[in-house]
């Protein structure tokens, strides 16, 4: 297959930055097509760590093209800071680089706002990243967003600026009790920053359609999870994008036959940063361990991660609104030592059992998971690069999975660094 999108099935944080990586080395473009520098993608090459934010993480290929889409919102001095950072530790060139006219810019003023609500919101807070991306999407519907493109014609970007900042200071002012930004910093830096901005910007959607028609292959990056989707995730406590593979259409400018496969990733456990509904939680002994033994610190924020088994019913929920065709299941070499390992089969809820989520908004909140127990293994799995070298429980629980959401695992992570993976399938290959 040519073309292929890789997304998160469950609240972020799956490990897509590895795999994305790694499918990087069979494809031409990397191509992010919504969110912003919420996203946080680890990568281990050689006992290194990179974390890539806007950048797609097909960058730590040489000549990979990386795009930005239209669906995405760009904080300009954060992509050049990225960049910077980039060049000087992987020669990283920004020829290889290009973001779309049609992205929208998030400014300090939604930074400011989106800190300022959340500090107001005190117990009810969504436990945003603060990066100000909910209000820069905000802008964007209400038709007053600042583009890339607004930059090729610099006195009325200014002009807009300006008008910008004026009533954004007025309502974080009045309204959020905040301080206001200051705007002569933010005019100075963009008037200063518009020169190494304009070389990277692109009509991407039609660079995407001729490297489509030239039989180029092109990896499509998926930020944030399917449970974080504004639509289809536990709203109000999502991020403000759709992160299921659909937003890839609208998000780089391709039409839905566009797209040849959709790789879902996953935990073998569940992970979620921020407030909300989490039905397969658990807390003490094993959730600090499972933390400590994962890493489950956020890598945007520092957070500390909550902790869940797997969630088959969010599993089959992903599935279907993704159209999966593969899932990666990441992170098995942290459940070693863990017996029985659980899985949540299904819901209780007002007291009938269900194996989707029970209809209503608020039913996550309060539906019992049921659980499977499985026996846990405790041989190290880092070392193993073949599905047969498993010991024959990870096998099990491997295939468990996969049978309750119905969609076939062909990919298994079993270590941070770049190599260590499972490749059953190989969507470009296949
Ligand atoms: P992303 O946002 O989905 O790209 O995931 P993050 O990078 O935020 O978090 C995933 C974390 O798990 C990172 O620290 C990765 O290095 C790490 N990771 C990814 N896959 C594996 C795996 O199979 N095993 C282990 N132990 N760590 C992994
Ligand atoms: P990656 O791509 C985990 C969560 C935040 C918060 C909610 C809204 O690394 O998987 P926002 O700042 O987006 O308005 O915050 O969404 N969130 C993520 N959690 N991984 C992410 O991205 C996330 N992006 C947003 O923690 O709960
Ligand atoms: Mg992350």
């Amino acid at each position: 297959m040519k073309t292929v999108a890789v997304v998160g099935t469950q609240w972020g944080d799956e490990g897509k930055g590895k795999i994305i990586d790694l499918l990087a080395r069979d494809a031409d473009i990397v191509v992010r097509f919504q969110g912003g520098n919420n996203a946080a993608h680890t990568i281990v090459v050689d006992e290194q760590k990179f974390v890539l934010r806007l950048v797609p993480a097909g960058a730590l290929h040489p000549g990979r093209t990386c795009v930005i889409g239209n669906g995405t919102v760009v904080d300009p001095i954060a992509l050049l800071n990225e960049i910077d950072d980039l060049r000087k530790r992987r020669g990283f060139d920004t020829k290889n680089l290009k973001l779309s006219y049609e992205a929208h810019m998030v400014m300090p003023y939604h930074r400011a706002i989106d800190q300022a609500r959340e500090r107001r919101a005190g117990k009810r807070a969504i436990g945003t990243t603060g990066f100000g991306i909910g209000p820069a999407y905000e802008d964007k519907m209400a038709r007053v967003g600042l583009r890339f493109d607004d930059l090729t014609n610099y006195k009325a970007f200014e002009d807009r600026l300006r008008r910008n900042i004026t009533e954004k200071n007025a309502y974080l002012k009045s309204v959020l009790k905040a301080k206001p930004v200051n705007g002569a910093d933010i005019i100075e830096t963009m008037k200063r920053e518009r020169r190494r901005l304009l070389p990277l910007l692109c009509d991407t959607g039609e660079f995407l359609a001729s490297a489509i028609a030239a039989d180029r292959r092109l990896l499509f990056e998926g930020a944030h999870g399917t449970m974080l989707d504004i639509d289809h995730g536990t709203y109000p406590f999502v991020t403000s994008s759709n992160c299921v593979a659909s937003g890839a259409f609208a998000g780089a400018g391709l039409g839905p036959r566009m797209l040849e496969a959709v790789l879902g990733v996953s935990k073998g456990y569940t992970t979620r940063v921020g407030g909300g509904p989490f039905p397969t939680e658990i807390s003490g002994y094993l959730a600090d361990s499972l933390r400590e033994e994962g890493g489950e610190f956020g890598s945007a924020t520092g957070r500390p991660r909550r902790i869940g088994w797997y969630d088959a019913v969010l599993g089959r929920m992903a599935a279907r609104v993704n159209g999966l065709w593969g899932l990666a299941l990441t992170k098995l070499d942290v459940l070693t030592g863990i017996d029985p390992v659980k899985i949540c089969v299904g819901y209780q809820y007002k007291g009938s059992r269900y194996d989707t989520i029970p209809p209503g908004r608020h039913s996550i909140e309060t539906a019992k998971p049921i659980f499977e127990e499985l026996p846990g293994w405790r041989e190290h799995l880092t070392p193993v690069r073949s599905f047969a070298d498993l010991p024959r429980d990870a096998r099990r629980y491997i295939n468990r999975v996969g049978e309750l959401i119905g969609v076939p695992i062909t990919m298994v992570g079993v270590g941070a660094d770049r190599d260590a993976t499972i490749v059953l399938t190989n969507p470009f290959t296949a």
